[in-house]
């Protein structure tokens, strides 16, 4: 089915000026880019953007990482979008990732992994409202 996808370039990949590689991945694999940001996460922005890992140990260098710099924040559109950004992206930890995807070519460790993907339907939904409104989503004509 068509769906949509939350992306986030997180700053780890910003730093090494990848921007245009990994969005590259994302057209060569059908995938359209239907809206785009960058910004400087605040910490309440990142915070609630990852409020389902508050619990969690790593929550405070999670919220540190992603506010240390700027992210470029993208929608993606396409067949089964969220799976396929998944794929394209490897496992959470670079180290086990897949060779050729992004995350075992651009990342650093588990904290600075290079991107972030909505997981489920249910998160796409949740992530591509957290950040744009519906009028600054642009679906193909
Ligand atoms: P992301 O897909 O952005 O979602 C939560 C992030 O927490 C994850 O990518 C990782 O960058 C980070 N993280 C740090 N430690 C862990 C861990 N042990 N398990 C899962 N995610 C982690």
């Amino acid at each position: 089915a068509l769906e949509r996808t939350l992306s986030i370039i997180k700053p780890d990949a910003v730093a090494k000026n990848v921007i245009g590689e990994i969005e590259s991945r994302f057209e060569k694999a059908g995938l359209r880019i239907v809206a785009m940001k960058m910004m400087h996460l605040s910490r309440e922005k990142a915070e609630g953007f990852y409020a389902e890992h508050k619990e969690r140990p790593f929550f405070k260098d999670l919220v540190d990482f992603m506010t240390s710099g700027p992210v470029v924040v993208q929608v993606l559109e396409g067949e089964d979008a969220i799976k396929a950004n998944r794929d394209l992206m490897g496992a959470t930890n670079p180290q086990e990732a897949e060779a050729g995807t992004i995350r075992a070519d651009f990342a650093q460790s588990i904290d600075a992994n290079a991107v972030h993907g909505s997981d489920s339907a249910a998160s796409a939904e949740r992530e591509v409202s957290y950040f744009f409104a519906d009028d600054e989503i642009c679906p193909r004509a």
